[in-house]
C-alpha cells in the first residue's frame, strides 16, 4: 500500500495535469483506502501545495540546476515535500526521509536529499525571500494591479494562503429561536450567517438533517441581500424572481426563505439533482426549469432576474486554490455572460431589475462587461443599492460592487465577487 506522501504526489500530479481536486480524489483508489486521519493529512498537503504554488516553484527554480520535464513526478514530489517543510507544522526529518525513499524508484535520491536538506537549513532566509504574491497567477495579478494597487495585491495574497472558514446560513424563522453561535461553535457575522472553522463532516453538524440551515459563503449571500433591500417583506409573495444558473441552489434557497415566488432555471441536469436534494432537505419548494437560459421562453415577464453567471471563479482563490495553477481561459465565459445579460433584458418588467453576480474579480467579467451592457441597453441604469453591505467591498467604476478577500474586516476574509444591480426604466 502506498504511503500518504506518495499518494499526495500522485494526486497533485493529476491536478497539475488539469484534473479537479474533487475528481482526482474520488477516482484515486489509494486515497479512498486511507483512514480518515490520513485522508485529512493528504488533503491538507495538497491544498497547501496549491495555495503556495508560486513560492514553492520559485524555490525549486533557484535550487534545481536543470529544468524538469513536463508533468515530472519528481518535481511534484519536491512540491509536496517543500510545502510541508516551509509551510506546515510537521517535523522536517521524516518529510525528507520519506521523499528520499520514494525518489529511489527514480534513482534520484541524492538530488532530492540535497535539495530538501538545503531548504531545511535555510528555511528562514527562504521564507523571507518568497513573498505571498508569487502564488497568484499573472492573469489575476494584473487585474488586481490595474484596478487597485500593490498593497491590495499583497493583502489579497496573504489572505488566500490561509485556511478558509465555512459560513452557514440559518433559515430566517429558525434564527431567533436558538443560540446558533453555541450550537455550531461559530461567530455571528451577518444576517442569519454563522462562521465556523473548516469541518470535514458538514452533514454531521447539528440540525443539518433537519434542514434548518445550508452552507453559503458571505459574498454569495450578498446578491439576495440586495434583492431584499429592493422589495418589501409584505409584497414578496407576489414578486416573481427568475434565478438563472440556479444549482446547487444557495441563492434559490435564500430567495425562497425570503418569501418570493421563485423560478429556478439551470442548464445542467446533474446539478439540478443537487438543487432538488438541497430543496428537499430544507423542505422548500420552487418551480424548476431544466433549460439553457438562452433558449428559454416565457409568457410573462419577471420583477427580477438574478443571473449568477458561469465565470472563471477567480474570486474563489482561497476556497478553491486549483484556480491558482490554471491558465486564463475566459473568452467563452465573457461571451456567455454577455448573451445571458442580453437575454434577461427581454424577460424583465419595466421597473424591474437584473441582478448580475459572478464569483470573479476579473474586470472583463465584471465592470467591463457591465460597461458594455449599459452602452448598448439605454433603457437600463445602474442602481447603487449597496449601502447595507458596503463594509464588505466597494463600488467600482460606478457600475458594480466588488468584494476582495482582503476587503472584509471579518476574520477569515471573504470570497471575491462582483455584483451589480440594473434597473429597467422603460421599454
Ligand atoms: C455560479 S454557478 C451558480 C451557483 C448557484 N446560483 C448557487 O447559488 O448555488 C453557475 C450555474 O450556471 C449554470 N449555467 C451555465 N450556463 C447556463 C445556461 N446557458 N443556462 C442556464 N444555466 C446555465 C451552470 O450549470 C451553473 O450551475
Amino acid at each position: 500500500m502506498l504511503n500518504t506522501r506518495e499518494i499526495s504526489t500522485i494526486l497533485i500530479s493529476k491536478i497539475y495535469k488539469g484534473d479537479s481536486l474533487e475528481r482526482s480524489i474520488l477516482l484515486e483508489k489509494n486515497f479512498q483506502r486511507l483512514e480518515g486521519r490520513d485522508k485529512s493529512l493528504v488533503i491538507l498537503i495538497i491544498l497547501n501545495t496549491l495555495r503556495r504554488n508560486g513560492q514553492i516553484d520559485y524555490v525549486i527554480s533557484k535550487l534545481a540546476k536543470k529544468p524538469f520535464k513536463k508533468d515530472s513526478f519528481l518535481k511534484n514530489l519536491l512540491r509536496i515535500s517543500i510545502s510541508q517543510i516551509l509551510y506546515l507544522d510537521i517535523p522536517h526529518h521524516p518529510i525528507v526521509n520519506i521523499a528520499v525513499e520514494i525518489s529511489k524508484k527514480y534513482g534520484s535520491e541524492k538530488f532530492v536529499n540535497a535539495i530538501l536538506r538545503n531548504i531545511c537549513r535555510n528555511k528562514q532566509t527562504i521564507l523571507s525571500e518568497t513573498p505571498n504574491h508569487l502564488n497568484i497567477p499573472r492573469w489575476i495579478k494584473n487585474d488586481i494591479l490595474d484596478v487597485f494597487n500593490k498593497n491590495k495585491l499583497e493583502e489579497v495574497a496573504s489572505q488566500i494562503v490561509k485556511e478558509p472558514f465555512i459560513d452557514i446560513k440559518v433559515k430566517k424563522k429558525e434564527f431567533a429561536s436558538k443560540d446558533w453561535t453555541k450550537i455550531l461553535n461559530g461567530k455571528h457575522i451577518f444576517t442569519n450567517l454563522i462562521r465556523i472553522q473548516e469541518s470535514q463532516n458538514i452533514d454531521k453538524l447539528p440540525y443539518f438533517k433537519e434542514g434548518l440551515w445550508w452552507v453559503q459563503g458571505l459574498s454569495a449571500t450578498l446578491p439576495v441581500t440586495i434583492i431584499n433591500n429592493i422589495f418589501k417583506k409584505i409584497e414578496r409573495p407576489t414578486i416573481s424572481i427568475l434565478d438563472v444558473g440556479a444549482a446547487p441552489g444557495g441563492k434559490t434557497l435564500q430567495l425562497v426563505d425570503s418569501g418570493y415566488r421563485v423560478t429556478s432555471l439551470e442548464i445542467s441536469k446533474r446539478r439540478i439533482n443537487k438543487l432538488e436534494e438541497n430543496l428537499n432537505r430544507l423542505n422548500f419548494k420552487t418551480k424548476i426549469i431544466n433549460k439553457d437560459f438562452l433558449k428559454f421562453k416565457s409568457n410573462c415577464l419577471f420583477d427580477c432576474i438574478l443571473i449568477d453567471a458561469p465565470c472563471s471563479g477567480s474570486g474563489l482563490m482561497q476556497k478553491k486554490p486549483e484556480i491558482l495553477i490554471r491558465d486564463k481561459k475566459i473568452q467563452s465565459l465573457v461571451e456567455m455572460q454577455s448573451l445571458m445579460l442580453k437575454k434577461a433584458t427581454s424577460l424583465v418588467k419595466i421597473g424591474g431589475y437584473i441582478i448580475y453576480s459572478i464569483c470573479s474579480i476579473l474586470s472583463d467579467e465584471g465592470k467591463n462587461q457591465i460597461e458594455n451592457f449599459l452602452k448598448n441597453q439605454k433603457s437600463f441604469t445602474f442602481e447603487n443599492l449597496f449601502g447595507e453591505i458596503k463594509e464588505f467591498g466597494q463600488i467600482i467604476s460606478n457600475n458594480g460592487f466588488i468584494t476582495l478577500p482582503s476587503l472584509s474586516n471579518k476574520e477569515g476574509g471573504i470570497d471575491g465577487f462582483f455584483i451589480t444591480c440594473l434597473k429597467r426604466n422603460k421599454l
